[in-house]
């Protein structure tokens, strides 16, 4: 299909999903552009972005569990919401990104336009630690990337909008070392709930809500 006809049908899909209120079907030839952009970003991030291993691993495990709801907290210029919005456009899911810094979001905005996947992506300029509190809804999937003394909050004040069956992910989490040090409590915190399973996948702490 040619790119301009894709995108002209990949619109009308948003406007009908929009007017029904779900995130749209994944047009023809989104994997193929995706991975083009993708590819054609390797060794280019420079804004605190995942490693590609640490985005496949969140794109990965959105498609796994199915999720269809998820908040990301620290969207940057966009690496790994491309990630996790492309598999969000496969499960009929939508992300929410946020970030406090402009220049990041406008960037971000753009990559996710680039890519393709700017349908399944709410990309908000904000202050986390006021906005997450006050998001309305639940979650199935958070991945928590911002700032580390605050992730102990984030962890607070998502888990209880987390559904059962759902994962808390988090980047730079360590039981030790410096990273233990930059994010405070948060890994005993989260991994001493009697609720939460947590482990690793590639670079990312992943604890799934096991019971309410
Ligand atoms: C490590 S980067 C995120 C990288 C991104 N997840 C990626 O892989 O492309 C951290 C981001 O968190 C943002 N941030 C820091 N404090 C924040 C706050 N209070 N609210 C929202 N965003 C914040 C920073 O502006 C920065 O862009």
């Amino acid at each position: 299909m040619p790119r301009t006809l894709g995108l002209a049908l990949a619109s009308v899909a948003l406007l009908i999903a929009t007017v029904w209120g779900r995130p749209a079907d994944p047009p023809d030839g989104l994997d193929a552009r995706v991975r083009r952009f993708l590819d054609g970003r390797r060794g280019t991030w420079r804004d605190m972005n995942v490693p590609e291993a640490d985005g496949r691993a969140l794109h990965d495990l959105v498609i796994e569990n199915k999720y269809k709801r998820g908040l990301e907290i620290g969207t940057s210029t966009g690496r790994s919401g491309i990630w996790i919005a492309w598999a969000m456009a496969k499960t009929g899911g939508k992300l929410i990104t946020i970030d406090i810094d402009e220049g990041r979001h406008r960037q971000a905005v753009a990559n996710f336009k680039e890519a393709g996947v700017a349908p399944w992506i709410d990309a908000r300029l904000a202050d986390a630690h006021t906005l997450v509190p006050a998001l309305e809804g639940s979650f199935d999937f958070v991945f928590i990337d911002a700032d580390k003394d605050w992730y102990t909050n984030y962890a607070k004040a998502v888990l209880p909008k987390l559904t059962v069956g759902g994962s808390l992910t988090a980047h730079n989490v360590s039981p030790r070392g410096g990273w233990r040090r930059m994010t405070g409590d948060f890994y005993e915190y989260v991994t001493n709930l009697p609720n939460m399973e947590s482990s690793f996948r590639a670079g990312v702490f992943v604890s799934r809500k096991v019971a309410k």
